[in-house]
């Protein structure tokens, strides 16, 4: 089968990621996409297949390379022999995923695409999403925080892959926006928690930053 050999050949790319982007969370993003199909519709097969490959030539792992996975995952699935307007969808999909910029709007046209991007939005965000965030960071030798430096809004996707943040940054340019960026409402009413949790995370991450403990030198 040929979902079954795809499995294989991700599983075996990400198992050893450290960056946030390792086989579980292609493995939720697979679930929750699945998930999000049963109460929205959409074809199965095609969700399942993008939602796998969805970060299979990321540019924030390939060496900076913009939109490459579809040109990755239409060779992965020609030489399966699966169908070829279907894998031009799924590639279409995997390009459309990320994403790219506060002011960089979304091109996704089909509920397969809105499915999958939901799904991966959904792991960016809550207490996964800021654990993937901080590891990320960690990955491309960025600061947690550094209180003078502010957001920024990109406008495009070049400036925002590009970007050197601090990684509390990253919340305010992408983490905080992407509620609004949900496709679905299966997606919107899971996501409006993971929010509310984020808020709170860095409402708490501030007051600890910010508390001055009286030290006493004898
Ligand atoms: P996308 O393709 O939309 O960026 P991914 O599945 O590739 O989605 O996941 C991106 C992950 O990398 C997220 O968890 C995100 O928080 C993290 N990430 C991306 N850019 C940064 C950044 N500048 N600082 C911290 N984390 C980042
Ligand atoms: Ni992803």
């Amino acid at each position: 089968m040929i979902i079954e050999k795809v499995y294989e050949k991700v599983k075996k790319q990400f198992e050893t990621d450290t960056t946030g982007h390792d086989w579980h969370h292609i493995q939720r993003v697979v679930d929750v996409a699945l998930y999000i199909q049963e109460k929205e519709g959409g074809d199965r097969e095609i969700i399942e297949l993008a939602a796998l490959l969805h970060d299979i030539s990321d540019h924030k792992l390939n060496g900076g390379k913009l939109n490459h996975g579809g040109e990755v995952a239409t060779e992965i699935l020609n030489e399966l022999g699966f169908p070829s307007d279907k894998t031009q969808l799924i590639a279409s999909i995997v390009d459309g995923v990320s994403y790219k910029g506060a002011g960089v709007a979304d091109k996704m046209d089909t509920i397969e695409g809105k499915i999958v991007q939901d799904a991966d939005r959904l792991d960016a965000i809550g207490a996964i999403g800021i654990a993937r965030a901080f590891a990320y960071g960690g990955h491309k030798n960025r600061p947690l925080y550094i209180p003078e430096s502010n957001p920024e809004m990109h406008d495009s996707f070049e400036t925002y892959a590009n970007s050197k943040s601090h990684t509390i940054n990253h919340f305010y340019e992408k983490l905080l926006l992407l509620k609004d960026r949900l496709h679905t409402n299966t997606a919107k009413s899971i996501g409006q928690q993971r929010h509310d949790f984020m808020v709170q995370y860095l409402e708490q991450f501030y007051n600890e930053w910010n508390t001055k403990i009286e030290q006493t030198h004898e």
